[in-house]
């Protein structure tokens, strides 16, 4: 595996290795969610390639840019044993340089859930995305569907910016009681880690009644958070029942639903979703 410290040197070591890539971009401390993407990747291009890079423009002044979970020497042997041509770890300068001052603006897609809460964040994290396609110049790249929006606004840059790398959604990996794997999990103390589940059953509780025949989007949404209100360390920020298409939130009935939820447990925030019908792709 080759490791490249720049966008300029993982070009140059992608246009090496030739034939197709799939590229995988994380922020690393890596989990089986982040693997299974790169298990992907692995298998179907030539080459595979990822990159861990703790993005600093995706986080808020308040937010846990300092303290987020970094485990870059394991990470590396990780992604080295999973078959993975090319890892581009950049320190943060070779991303920004100094005078950097051109952004990616995402449209209205970046105004609800996720990006109603974190302003900026979408901004960032098109802005990094962007970059990073320019220098692995993959073939294909891979979502999760754990990070829904970001998923969605992906897709929608490279559509709407022409680049050439096909956008590949990836379903959630979760821990054996349902629990999304997350890098943040390890934040959870042992309450809050045997409270954390509730996301899950939480979204469970609003498929069950989607397939019992329940199609509108407040009485869903009601059914996830009575789920929440069971579980006292839950504090939950959002319960939304969005148009999978238009991100808004879906007040009568709705053919194609984004479910999903926010919970903060202690200073610790956790995101869950589901697609309904059960199946359905974003
Ligand atoms: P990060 O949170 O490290 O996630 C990297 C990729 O792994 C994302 O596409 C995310 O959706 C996916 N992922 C995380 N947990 C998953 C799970 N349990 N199952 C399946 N996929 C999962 O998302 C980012 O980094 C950053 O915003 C990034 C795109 C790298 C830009 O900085």
């Amino acid at each position: 595996m080759k490791v490249a410290e720049s966008p300029a040197e993982a070009r140059s070591i992608r246009r090496a290795i030739g034939g197709s890539v799939g590229f995988v971009p994380t922020m690393g401390a890596l989990h089986e969610g982040h693997l299974s993407l790169v298990r992907r990747a692995v298998e179907e291009s030539d080459a595979a390639a990822a990159s861990i890079f703790v993005n600093p423009a995706q986080f808020g002044p308040r937010e846990d840019f300092a303290s987020y979970p970094r485990t870059l020497e394991r990470d590396l042997e990780r992604l080295e044993k999973e078959g993975v041509a090319l890892a581009l770890v950049p320190a943060p300068e070779a991303m920004y340089p100094p005078g950097f001052q051109t952004w990616i603006e995402p449209g209205p897609l970046a105004a609800r859930l996720e990006g109603e809460r974190r302003s900026g964040h979408f901004r960032g994290v098109l802005t990094v995305v962007a970059k990073l396609l320019n220098a692995v110049e993959p073939d294909r790249a891979y979502f999760g569907q754990k990070d829904a929006q970001q998923a969605i606004l992906v897709r929608r840059m490279v559509r709407d910016l022409d680049l050439r790398a096909e956008v590949v959604v990836c379903p959630i990996v979760r821990e054996e009681d349902g629990l999304a794997m997350s890098s943040r999990n390890v934040r959870l103390s042992t309450d809050e880690r045997r409270a954390a589940p509730v996301l899950a059953r939480a979204l469970a509780a609003a498929a069950a009644a989607w397939e019992a025949g329940e199609r509108q989007g407040a009485a869903l949404r009601r059914v996830a958070l009575a789920v929440l209100a069971t579980e006292p360390l839950a504090r939950p920020d959002y319960v939304s029942a969005a148009d999978a298409g238009t991100l808004e939130e879906a007040d009568g009935e709705a053919d194609r639903l984004l479910l999903s939820v926010a919970v903060r447990f202690g200073s610790t925030r956790l995101l869950d979703n589901v697609i309904l019908p059960p199946g359905a792709g974003l």
